[in-house]
């Protein structure tokens, strides 16, 4: 006997930028319904779904919108989650859990969380104020973070001398200990209902110097393989013991001496995994849904060594967005461009993302360069 599959089914998705957009793009593969709730009249997802202007961390807002969805999903972690605990009492199902999404919204109880399972991480103090950390000047040189809502490097702070003190945040939040790595990778792991999880390889992420967000990528990481075994196991521990389901981004810093520290996590599809949808043979928007449809999960096996390149909007332009250099870009083989729909650009806007496959990784280093250099949006 055949089924309906997703025909009739409404999955909803709190937050409509880039990640939804790519999700729903991924869903209409499958016949599912999107209903999407954002702030933002304009946000990447507001043309090709059923669009709902709304506060995420509204309850109000948060709990109707659930309730004429019958599965709840997030494309980022600031939402109401009283709301969803709430519909969840009511019987919806709600892929992260609630208390996934609690947890991974304040960076202090993620440290602890690390803390509590023997998870190693940058060891760290928790500070209430800015008083707090000016009083810890033998902890330096260190990294202020905000607990909550800091993103894409918006809430952290290097403090690399007493000098700098000054610019710590009057926030409740972490001070952490300036890890000198070698590499940055993140492993994204999924676990369906069933219990069942898959990761995919670690990729290698190249952080912008200032803007402190994700500029390169690299898939696979250049890692050994004992590194890439551990990297698996902690991204799979993880998600076990938050007996999560869903797709979980676990981001780490491999240290000189080869040991792996987690950072940060995001319970939700990930800047590093966007290279999958043309580089391996299950993308992680594919895999997010089949992990919160319990479906079983797709094999992640590489297909093309691949780059990832972030568009981000050029300094100094802010308004109607252009972009330059499109063309020469797709004139290379094997570039996948990727837009996401904004109208306006800003410094440092995430505007779309460049993926480039090749077989030969000095030549993908070589088309990544070319893809940052050529391709600007400015205003
Ligand atoms: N303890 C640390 N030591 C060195 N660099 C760090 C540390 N913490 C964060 N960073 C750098 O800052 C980036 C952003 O920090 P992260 O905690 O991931 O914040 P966000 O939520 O903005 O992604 C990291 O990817 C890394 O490059
Ligand atoms: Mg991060």
């Amino acid at each position: 006997m055949g089924q309906k599959f997703y025909q009739d089914f409404k999955l909803g998705i709190l937050g409509g930028g880039q990640l939804g957009r790519m999700l729903i793009q991924s869903g209409m593969d499958w016949n599912i319904n999107f209903s999407v709730l954002d702030p933002d009249p304009n946000a990447p997802c507001h043309s090709i779904c059923e669009f709902k202007t709304g506060i995420l961390t509204d309850y109000n807002t948060v709990l109707e919108f659930g309730q004429s969805s019958d599965l709840i999903t997030i494309e980022l972690e600031n939402v109401n989650v009283n709301a969803l605990k709430e519909l969840v009492r009511q019987g919806k199902k709600v892929f992260p859990q609630p208390h996934v999404i609690e947890m991974v919204q304040d960076k202090r109880l993620q440290k602890n969380f690390y803390k509590d399972n023997n998870i190693l991480t940058a060891e760290f103090l928790l500070v209430e104020n800015k008083r707090e950390v000016v009083a810890q000047k033998a902890f330096l040189p260190a990294v202020n973070k905000l607990g909550r809502e800091g993103y894409d490097g918006r809430g952290v702070q290097l403090l690399r001398s007493e000098k700098d003190l000054d610019r710590a945040f009057d926030a409740p939040g972490i001070l952490e200990k300036l890890v000198n790595f070698e590499k940055e990778i993140s492993v994204i792991v999924a676990r369906n209902e069933a219990g069942e999880t898959q990761t995919f390889p670690a990729v290698e992420m190249v952080f912008h110097p200032e803007a402190n967000l994700v500029e390169y990528l690299f898939s696979p990481a250049a890692i050994s393989e004992t590194v890439a075994k551990e990297a698996d196991q902690i991204a799979r521990k993880i998600i076990k013991e938050l007996k999560m389901v869903g797709l979980l981004a676990v981001e780490m810093f491999v240290t000189k001496d080869q040991k792996i520290l987690v950072n940060e996590m995001a319970p939700r599809p990930h800047n590093s995994g966007h290279h999958t949808l043309e580089a391996n043979l299950t993308s992680q928007y594919h895999q997010h849904l089949r992990a919160i449809l319990n479906l079983p999960l797709g094999d992640t096996s590489i297909v093309q060594a691949s780059a990832m390149v972030n568009l981000l909007g050029e300094e100094g332009f802010s308004g109607q967005a252009k972009y330059n250099g499109l063309e020469e870009a797709l004139k290379l083989p094997g570039v996948y461009v990727h837009l996401y729909g904004k109208k306006f650009t800003k410094p440092f806007r995430k505007m779309g993302h460049v993926t480039i496959v090749d077989e030969n990784m000095e030549s993908l280093k070589k088309k990544a360069n070319f893809v940052k250099s050529t391709l600007k949006i400015t205003a």
